[in-house]
């Protein structure tokens, strides 16, 4: 048994698609989140600049004597997955969960990839997807509005600007006939509904939070690492606190303003 808490972090909300599962699976478990809102979106940005915030997020994390490290976040896992590896305690990112989970839920080797401009240029879920299977056809578009408009709270089902955006970036998918879209960066579950209007229900989607945090599940169990009791969960911003804990709780379906603290994470 070990009590220490699991480390998550993105560069805002989206690693709470990792959260909640994990509250879920793992209810007895401790949670440190962190979510750089200070800093977000991270896949607009450079390959330097994520690394360099990649590496302060991991230190602000060890700092919290965490167990294990998810980096819930797709952008960090495509982009510096060196860094996750290298941390001293079991670690993981999203990219090869979530692939595994397309390349077993599609039935016409046709799978659509969605992320952030840094996933979608690195090429991490092609290439895993490659690894897994050759044969696969993938198709991959980058959806740089969504993170922004999640940040913003636009994440309602009738969302008419968000519903707009997902026609812009998703109908050059549906049209090539994927039966799995692969949600890559974790912030779009947020909009699954959205999402799924568009390319109808018998597309599968795959959520890179969720598959992650079962992957992480699995691990802890392996390793005789869980916990037995506890269940905390704190979250850790780098700025305003009231606006995440806004639509963390649409999200959640909790409150959990006074959970949530704010950080300088320059000092890590
Ligand atoms: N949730 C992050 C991801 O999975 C969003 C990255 C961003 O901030 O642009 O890629």
């Amino acid at each position: 048994m070990d009590t220490r808490p699991i480390g998550v972090f993105d560069s805002g909300l989206g690693g709470l698609t990792a959260v909640k599962e994990l509250s879920k699976i793992l209810p007895e478990e401790n949670i440190v989140y962190f979510g750089d809102t200070g800093r977000v979106p991270y896949g607009s940005r450079s390959r330097e600049i994520i690394r360099k915030y990649t590496s302060q997020d991991v230190h602000f994390l060890l700092s919290q004597n965490v167990k294990m490290i998810l980096a819930a976040c797709g952008t960090v896992s495509s982009t510096a997955s060196d860094i996750l590896h290298s941390v001293g305690v079991p670690a993981t990112g999203v990219i090869f969960p979530t692939a595994q989970a397309a390349a077993h839920a599609t039935r016409n080797g046709k799978i659509g990839v969605i992320g952030t401009t840094a996933t979608i240029r690195s090429g991490a879920y092609r290439n895993a997807l490659k690894k897994i299977d050759p044969a696969l056809c993938v198709f991959e578009q980058d959806c740089p509005l969504f993170v922004p408009l999640v940040e913003g709270g636009f994440v309602a089902d009738e969302e008419e600007i968000t519903l707009l955006a997902a026609r812009h970036y998703l109908l050059g998918l549906k049209q090539k006939g994927v039966d799995t879209l692969v949600m890559g960066c974790t912030h779009y579950p947020i909009i699954s509904r959205i999402i799924s209007k568009v390319m109808g229900e018998d597309v599968t989607l795959i959520d890179s939070g969720r598959e992650t945090a079962l992957w992480a599940a699995k691990a802890l169990r392996e390793a005789n690492l869980l916990a037995s009791a506890g269940g905390s969960r704190s979250f850790f911003v780098s700025d305003y606190v009231e606006n995440f804990s806004q639509i963390a709780e649409i999200f959640l379906g909790c409150n959990i303003l006074s959970d949530v603290q704010r950080i300088d994470i320059e000092k890590y």
